[in-house]
């Protein structure tokens, strides 16, 4: 049969692939089952061809995964925040571990006697920190009917459906408390008449909320990102709020640009204060607003310990804290190392750092802001301190820009620790590291993002 979009085909799905679809194979060609579960044998359509792959949609399972369990989410068929909440827990870690594995195999050649078992998470619901709704006049409605309207909808978007917005009342993944704060937000909005930003149209006030929760004393950030700056438009909007008694921060960023991004340089304070205070084991961190967290932090503290293991610091090591942000792994490794210098591109994360540093009583760590790949050699500043036995690499997805890891390879540390929530960009990076003399000691998988396909990963290299 010639297969081409639109074709029904019968497939056995074999595995999860890195990126959250089921991986199947339909005449030696591979096939990447949105939603499809290893186990399961499925009637499906092919919604794109590609030379090297297929990828199709589920219509009708004719044999369900024996490791199939019930959603606790109500919105799961159709959102595009989790992708595995009908699958097994103990399932999703082993499927994860094999992606880790097949990966760093596939692109770096190692052995998988290298990788060690993934780190569970000891909570699997309610664990995010940070979620980001969209304010909306275009649902989704996951029995679509086009007759149905509604003016304003928050929430998340389908997968692969940017333009739509499924009008979201629980998040299973986020706090109790947030979940609260979304629904307040949508119902004030309403009743007060604000209208959601238009992304075709480029029309409306209301653009995105975005709500950052501090387990430690329960205290909630919330950003609310508008298209222009009207307080006077906002107040009945942040008197509602404000009545969340967990609300210790409203922050208002403006975006005047199409790209619908929640980040701004145009930002107020509206309530409170200007951040929230997280604690991991004896620490205490301060986060502002454009500051990266790690999003799980109950799970931040296990990928700490681990790291603090790896490094196995005896009191005399200089530590680089590369992608630092808020100081908080240097800061968590500070007590058994010399000294730590922290490097971080964000100027408010930075401040955070210099102030946790402070807050936590350490005396030993010093923190830079600038882009890595510009600051780290050559540079008057850094050249007069000591040069690291120790360098803690944490970048985002992208990974390492080929300059940074360039002169990551020059500061020639004896060590390197290579954090990454992304295995196959820190694959990648891994290969010149290989290339210029490191081994690779150990791989941890760490599953900081139950139901989703994201998995974190600790590298640690030694010369
Ligand atoms: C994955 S986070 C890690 C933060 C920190 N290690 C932690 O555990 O909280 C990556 C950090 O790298 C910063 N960053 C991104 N690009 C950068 C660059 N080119 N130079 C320096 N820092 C950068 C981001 O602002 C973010 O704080």
């Amino acid at each position: 049969m010639k297969i081409k979009k639109g074709t029904i085909i019968e497939l056995n799905v074999e595995s999860l692939s890195y990126g959250g679809d089921g991986f199947a194979r339909y005449n030696d060609i591979a096939v990447f089952v949105q939603k499809g579960l290893p186990g399961q044998t499925l009637e499906a359509v092919i919604t794109k061809k590609n030379k090297k792959f297929l990828k199709a949609k589920i219509l009708n399972i004719l044999k369900k995964s024996p490791d199939q369990i019930n959603p606790k989410c109500t919105h799961f068929q159709d959102c595009g925040g989790c992708s595995f909440q009908n699958y097994n827990y103990s399932k999703q870690l082993q499927e994860k571990g094999n992606q880790v594995k097949d990966l760093l195999k596939h692109i770096t050649g190692l052995s998988s006697s290298k990788i060690k078992k993934i780190k569970k998470a000891n909570q699997t619901y309610n664990y995010r920190n940070k979620m980001e709704f969209t304010f909306s006049n275009d649902p989704w409605f996951e029995k679509y009917n086009p007759k149905e309207k509604k003016d304003l909808c928050l929430g998340l978007h389908p997968k692969g459906r940017f333009d739509k917005t499924i009008d979201l009342e629980n998040c299973e993944i986020q706090s109790e408390i947030s979940n609260q704060i979304l629904n307040i937000a949508r119902h004030s909005a309403i009743k007060n008449n604000l209208t959601p930003y238009d992304i075709k149209k480029h029309t409306g006030f209301l653009r995105q909320i975005v709500i950052r929760s501090a387990i430690h004393k329960n205290e909630t950030m919330v950003i609310i990102v508008t298209s222009e700056n009207n307080q006077k438009k906002l107040e009945p909007l942040i008197n509602d709020l404000k009545k969340v008694t967990e609300i210790k921060a409203i922050i208002n960023n403006v975006n005047r640009k199409k790209a619908d991004v929640s980040y701004s340089e145009e930002q107020y304070l509206l309530y409170g204060d200007d951040f929230i205070t997280e604690k991991i084991g004896p620490y205490k961190f301060r986060i502002s607003p454009d500051s990266f967290f790690q999003t799980n932090s109950k799970q931040a503290k296990i990928l700490y310990d681990l790291i603090k293991k790896e490094a196995n610091l005896t009191g005399n090591e200089i530590i680089y804290d590369l992608y630092c942000g808020t100081g908080t792994i240097g800061i968590y490794l500070s007590k058994k190392a010399k000294k730590i210098f922290g490097f971080e591109i964000i100027p408010s994360a930075i401040d955070d750092a210099i102030i946790n540093a402070s807050n936590n009583n350490v005396k030993n760590a010093l923190f830079f802001q600038g882009d890595i790949k510009d600051s780290l050699i050559d540079n008057k500043e850094i050249d007069i301190i000591e040069k690291p036995d120790i360098s803690i690499i944490d970048p985002p997805r992208s990974g390492l820009h080929p300059k940074a890891l360039k002169n990551i390879i020059k500061l020639k540390q004896k060590k390197i620790i290579y954090i990454s929530c992304n295995p196959s960009t820190q694959a990648r990076d891994l290969i010149d590291f290989i290339d210029a003399g490191y081994k690779v000691i150990n791989i941890i998988p760490v599953d900081m993002f139950p139901h989703t396909p994201h998995i974190e990963s600790i590298v640690t290299l030694e010369r």
